[in-house]
């Protein structure tokens, strides 16, 4: 398979690592404008840079890896080429129907990834309107990253926070939950704390429930309730107003980037 890889950042990084595993990219030209990043994971998953995108003829499809707000970039980048291409892209926040204009392309897959498929434990999403009839392919490749799944572009959009952005949420959780405490070092906590949620993500294997998983830690009248009582009676109204504050990030960076 001939890819051509637009960006060398930390999430092409993650999902090139990932797939490395299982593909063999020697056929993958990665570019990127600075020429250092491309270079840099090209020889990390065995794949080729590129500095002259002329010089690039008819892939099998473009991954597109740049900021939202790089995209206008990337096209003048392009040329005048690739327009016929099918474009994969990761940018979060921009509609496929914008991508496709600003690209001035006929067919883009949006995918959007989180952080962990470089352990091919991810969730990817995946959606297009524009070349559905390729969808089955990539969900089959992108399986090789984790979870992956084929869903509309609302609900891509709504669950971005739920699974790109959540890996982050769970490290700020832990975070906070080891600097709760007193005893040892913070360092030597925080040391306890990341155990503690290697360990909890282990037990996720089993066919529990979250929530008998919970029961499992907790007995009446314990001290574990007691914490979960007090947190209950406030965290659903702290959890909804934090994902409303990035509901609202995202559809102003949708309107900064329309206008
Ligand atoms: N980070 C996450 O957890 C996450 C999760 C889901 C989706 N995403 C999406 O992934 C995308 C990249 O995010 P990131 O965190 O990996 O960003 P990043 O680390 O800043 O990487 C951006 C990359 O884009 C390259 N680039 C800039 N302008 C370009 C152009 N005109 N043509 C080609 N490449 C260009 C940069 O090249 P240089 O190296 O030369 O500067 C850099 O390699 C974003 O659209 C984001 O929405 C990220």
């Amino acid at each position: 398979m001939r890819v051509l890889v637009l960006g060398a950042g930390k999430m092409v990084d993650a999902i090139l690592t990932g797939l490395r595993k299982t593909e063999n990219l020697s056929d993958w030209m990665i570019y990127s404008p600075s020429g250092t990043s491309a270079s840099r994971l090209a020889g990390k998953v065995g794949a080729r840079a590129v500095s002259d995108l002329t010089a690039v003829k008819n892939p099998d499809w473009i991954l597109v890896g740049c900021k939202p707000q790089q995209l206008m970039e990337l096209r003048a980048t392009l040329g005048d080429g690739f327009r016929e291409s099918l474009f994969v892209s990761i940018l979060a926040a921009l509609p496929e129907a914008d991508q496709l204009r600003t690209l001035q392309a006929k067919d883009l897959i949006r995918v959007m990834p989180n952080l962990p498929v470089q352990f091919n434990d991810g969730v990817v999403l995946i959606s297009s309107a524009s070349s559905k009839g390729r969808l089955s392919s990539f969900q089959t490749l992108f399986s090789k990253l984790g979870h992956s799944l084929v869903v509309e572009e609302a609900a891509l959009d709504e669950l971005t926070l739920l699974t790109g952005s959540g890996p982050a949420f769970f490290y700020e959780f832990a975070r906070r939950l080891g600097e709760s405490f007193t005893a040892l070092s913070s360092e030597e906590r925080e040391k306890l704390v990341r155990q503690v949620l290697k360990g909890s993500a282990r037990s996720l294997a089993g066919k529990e429930s979250l929530e008998e998983m919970v029961s499992a830690v907790t007995s009446k009248g314990g001290v574990t309730i007691a914490v979960l009582d007090e947190w209950r009676a406030q965290l659903p109204k702290l959890l909804g107003e934090g994902i409303e504050a990035g509901r609202r990030r995202a559809r102003e960076l949708r309107a900064l980037l329309q206008s």
